[in-house]
């Protein structure tokens, strides 16, 4: 096979080279631990063999490479770059050029002739190349090693068989190989010089076969009698030798005439089988040298020594021994054979070891990249798991914060309501007294004579108010000197019992107008005591005032007084309404407003107790049980060791007490006489609805004179009045003690008021000190009539309520005319729908009475028949006809039934008496009422 480029053959571990190689690009790609494992194998440096060769056309040449090729695979890191030249030297000459331009590590050259190739060979070797000669030579000694057979001793051979064979006589020809060639020159000197020892054998011709078969049996074609004398063909080589036969044959010389050649090579048309088919008589052995030059190579290269001239050795094939000599060498190729089978087998299974090796870098290495992989994802997801829980525990501190924050708005919002309320409860407070001074004043003023009873008792009721104002400012002033850590204690040792008694004296007087038990108890006579007098008088002041609001008539009240474990210890205690748990714990917060509305006397009070007692060392606790009573225990400790010396002083004997002022506050009470009525009072029954006793007489009083006047001091109580009463107006203050939680204030009563059937129709006005907007908005949503606030003129209350009497009877006059079809009060409209179609429902029934009526509609008879005249300004009888009529008109006018029958239909018993009725009510009989035209 011809060959005209470079054959590249290169050898791997495993000649999977290109897959293993991109596998290694693979893995390369894919990593460092791929490629680190495919290298492991082939850390050897790989070697660049130049292999020059004259001719690879023939059986031998083919042998002499598949020989290197078999070396070669002991060698995996050499590369051989193999070139054929196809005998032609000025190609070959080229090429080996070329090659020791391509990097070569050693050229290899069987040069097609020696001269020709001997400057070139000198050069390359001179460029530091090492050269093998390999069978041919070149006429230098510049080259490293020749690997060839001993040409002139095997030409020898071959005359020394030519002698024997034909007994030392007859003739021969020589076929030459190429005689510019060092094999063919060898091979003819050694030749004739052993013939000659044979002087009866000529060589009667010499032919050129040039190495070539057919080029030796052209020649012989040409001329083939030539031979005919000729006994014996010698050929430089084998396959000339085989074609000089074929010729010969083919012209039947070859009885006479034999064959020999040189080479010997196995195989099915090569030489040895020639000798044992007889067609060559003998040939000799001339080895290619291919495994010889490889290894001679690698020794070069790897620096080791070597022979610089191995001759191979030659031997006679010829019918003797070529029985022998093929057994072996057919054993030999079927053993090479065998070999070269397990060696692909071989290379199949390294192949396959190789792929499984890749395949296992490529696993371990993606196994690897999975653990990485893996980490790095337990390493994120730890990583997120922390910066999850820092987060969270950022959220919760922020959550907490936020709660916090939330919590102390709250409280913040809470006491600015609580701030807020207290300011309202301030104002109610301060208005209360200041309505009670600005309204007797206004009146005595108004007035042009004023009786000295009259005087006396506004003048009274002024001062105890401009009083109760005092003490308010005096309880705010400690307040906020308590507020601002200003309070000072100034203590004197005084007798505690003494002072005690005086208080309780002072309410003597309040007791008995209550008939309440006030007892003073103590076991002590005389207890000196360090206490500031002003402070503990306010403290007990504001106790007992408590227990006398919240203790009903007819209680008790005991005030005791004990010495105890070196303290003092003052008790008041009451069996009044007592206090829920909540209002005990709450009890001395200034802003405590818990589920009641703030209620001044004890909030302010108990908190300035406190703080009083605490400036004193002492305290003060409470204990009570709802609906039974109130305990209120003080504490004072004996001596004056915890006292600072700035906290003692001297008692100023004419220092004015606060007796006086509470003596007038307690007992200066004038008697205003709520029965003093005005001669020419009117009929209109109003319901005043105050807890405060004073305003409560005085709003009586004033307007006693003009109307019949009820009073209540608390809302239930007012409710009560007002389902038993149905007065013509309700006078109610907003703010109404709700002390049990059963009770109401005034806004609750007005809603009551007006949505209840029975008292919907009464008018209300509404006093109270809270002048804010929404308040009376409030009202208004109750359903209030008018809204007055406090510190409020007598004659505008006064003409409030006649304008409000007013206004109702004008709504009464108007719903008598038109009673189905007024709008206004929705409840009163209701009432009416409701009764008007009772009444029309029961007409014809002559026995339908009040009382029936009054069951039906769900009242009692007092209460209908106030309701009806309160509404209509008639009597429930009178509107009853008043239907009655209305429908027999009706009737009368546009229908034609008679007179018996629109006389039951009507409820009268007979047609006579219903004339009669009619004519009474109308001025004319049913008949005259039928024929008047309408409209009279
Ligand atoms: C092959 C060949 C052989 C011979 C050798 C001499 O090309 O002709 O037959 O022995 O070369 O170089």
């Amino acid at each position: 096979m011809r060959s005209s480029g470079n054959e590249h053959i290169q050898r791997c571990p495993h000649s999977f080279a290109g897959t293993k190689k991109r596998l290694c690009y693979l893995l390369f790609l894919v990593g460092w631990f791929a490629v680190a494992g495919c290298q492991s194998s082939g850390s050897e440096r790989v070697y660049r063999i130049g292999f020059s060769q004259c001719t690879g056309g023939d059986e031998w040449r083919k042998t002499l490479l598949h020989d290197m090729k078999r070396e070669l695979a002991f060698h995996p890191n050499y590369t051989l770059l193999y070139e054929d030249a196809a005998n032609n030297t000025a190609r070959q000459i080229r090429q080996v050029e070329a090659l020791a331009n391509q990097n070569i590590d050693l050229l290899i050259i069987s040069p097609n002739e020696s001269a020709p190739f001997t400057k070139v060979v000198e050069a390359i070797f001179r460029k530091g190349i090492p050269v093998i000669l390999l069978d041919r030579k070149v006429n230098s000694e510049l080259y490293n090693a020749y690997i060839g057979g001993d040409n002139v001793e095997i030409g020898r051979m071959a005359a020394e068989f030519v002698g024997k064979y034909l007994n030392g006589k007859g003739n021969v020809s020589e076929i030459w190989g190429l005689r510019s060639s060092s094999p063919a020159q060898e091979r003819h000197k050694g030749f004739r010089e052993e013939l000659k020892k044979y002087p009866g054998i000529q060589v009667t011709s010499e032919i050129d076969g040039k190495w070539e078969r057919d080029t030796a049996r052209n020649v012989l074609n040409t001329s083939p009698d030539k031979f005919k004398n000729t006994n014996l063909i010698f050929a430089h080589n084998d396959v000339m030798a085989i074609g000089a036969y074929e010729v010969a044959k083919r012209n039947g010389l070859t009885d006479k005439l034999e064959f020999i050649g040189i080479d010997a090579l196995p195989g099915p048309s090569a030489g040895m089988q020639a000798v044992a088919d007889g067609t060559l008589k003998a040939s000799f052995l001339y080895p290619t040298g291919g495994e010889e030059a490889i290894e001679t190579a690698a020794r070069i290269l790897e620096g080791k020594a070597f022979k610089r001239e191995q001759i191979l050795t030659s031997i006679q094939v010829d019918a003797k021994n070529i029985r022998g000599l093929k057994a072996q060498s057919d054993k030999l190729l079927s053993q090479q054979a065998d070999i070269e089978k397990q060696s692909q087998i071989i290379e199949q299974l390294t192949q396959t070891y190789s792929f499984q090796q890749n395949t296992l870098y490529v696993t371990l290495f993606s196994l690897l990249i999975a653990i990485a992989l893996g980490v790095w994802a337990y390493y994120l997801l730890r990583a997120r798991k922390v910066a999850y829980q820092t987060l969270e525990q950022q959220n919760e501190a922020i959550r907490q914060q936020k709660n916090q924050l939330e919590d102390v708005s709250q409280q913040a919002r809470l006491a600015t309501e609580d701030k807020l309320r207290f300011y309202a409860y301030i104002s109610h407070e301060f208005n209360t007294p200041l309505s009670l001074i600005l309204t007797p004043t206004e009146d005595l003023l108004s007035k042009k004579s004023v009786s000295p009873y009259e005087l006396r008792a506004s003048l009274s009721l002024v001062q105890k108010n401009a009083y109760r104002l005092l003490r308010l400012v005096d309880q705010m002033l400690d307040l906020r000197k308590s507020d601002a850590g200003k309070q000072q204690l100034r203590a004197a040792e005084q007798d505690v019992v003494a002072f005690t008694r005086d208080i309780v004296k002072d309410f003597g007087r309040k007791a008995e107008k209550q008939r309440i038990d006030l007892q003073f108890l103590t076991d002590l006579t005389v207890q000196p005591l360090w206490f500031d007098a002003e402070k503990l008088d306010k403290v007990l002041f504001n106790l007992l005032s408590n227990a006398f609001k919240y203790t009903p008539k007819g209680g008790l009240i005991h005030v005791r007084l004990d010495q105890l474990d070196g303290q003092i210890r003052i008790q008041v205690k009451d069996n009044g309404q007592g206090m829920t748990p909540d209002e005990q714990a709450h009890a001395f917060d200034l802003f405590f407003s818990g589920t009641r509305p703030f209620n001044l006397s004890k909030g302010l009070g108990l908190a300035l107790s406190k703080e009083f007692m605490e400036l004193h060392r002492g305290s003060i606790s409470v204990q009570s049980t709802p609906e039974r009573g109130t305990l209120f225990t003080v504490l004072l400790p004996l001596s004056n060791k915890h006292l600072n010396p700035s906290e003692q002083i001297i008692p100023d004997v004419n220092e004015r007490s606060n007796t006086y002022q509470r003596s007038v506050e307690l007992n200066n009470q004038p008697e205003i006489v709520s029965t003093l009525r005005s001669p020419e009072k009117s009929a209109a029954t109003l319901l005043i609805v105050e807890d405060n006793d004073d305003l409560r007489t005085f709003l009586s009083d004033r307007l006693g004179s003009e109307f019949d006047i009820v009073a209540e001091c608390n809302g239930a109580l007012g409710w009560e009045r007002a389902l038993e009463t149905i007065p013509d107006l309700v006078i109610s203050d907003v703010m109404l003690p709700v002390e049990t939680g059963l009770e109401m204030d005034g806004l609750q009563l007005t809603q009551r008021l007006k949505t209840d059937l029975r008292t919907s129709h009464i008018p209300v006005i509404l006093l109270t000190a809270k002048g804010q907007s929404e308040h009376q908005i409030e009202g208004a949503r109750a359903g209030a009539d008018a809204y007055l606030t406090k510190p409020f003129n007598t004659t505008f209350l006064l003409e409030t309520i006649r304008t409000t009497l007013a206004n109702r009877r004008k709504w009464q006059q108007r719903l008598t005319s038109d009673f189905s079809t007024q709008t206004g009060n929705r409840q009163d409209k209701k009432f009416l729908n409701e009764l008007t179609s009772l009444i029309e429902q029961n007409l014809s029934d002559s026995n339908f009475s009040v009382q029936k009526l009054s069951r039906e509609m769900g009242l009692s008879r007092v209460q209908l028949y106030r309701k009806v005249q309160a509404l209509l300004s008639m009597n429930i009888m009178d509107y009853l006809t008043e239907i009655r009529l209305k429908r027999a008109k009706y009737l009368l006018r546009e229908t034609n039934r008679t007179m018996a029958d629109i006389a039951a239909e009507t409820g009268f018993n007979s047609a006579a008496y219903f004339t009669t009725f009619f004519k009474q009510h109308s001025g004319r009989t049913p008949s005259e009422y039928r024929k008047s035209p309408v409209g009279t």
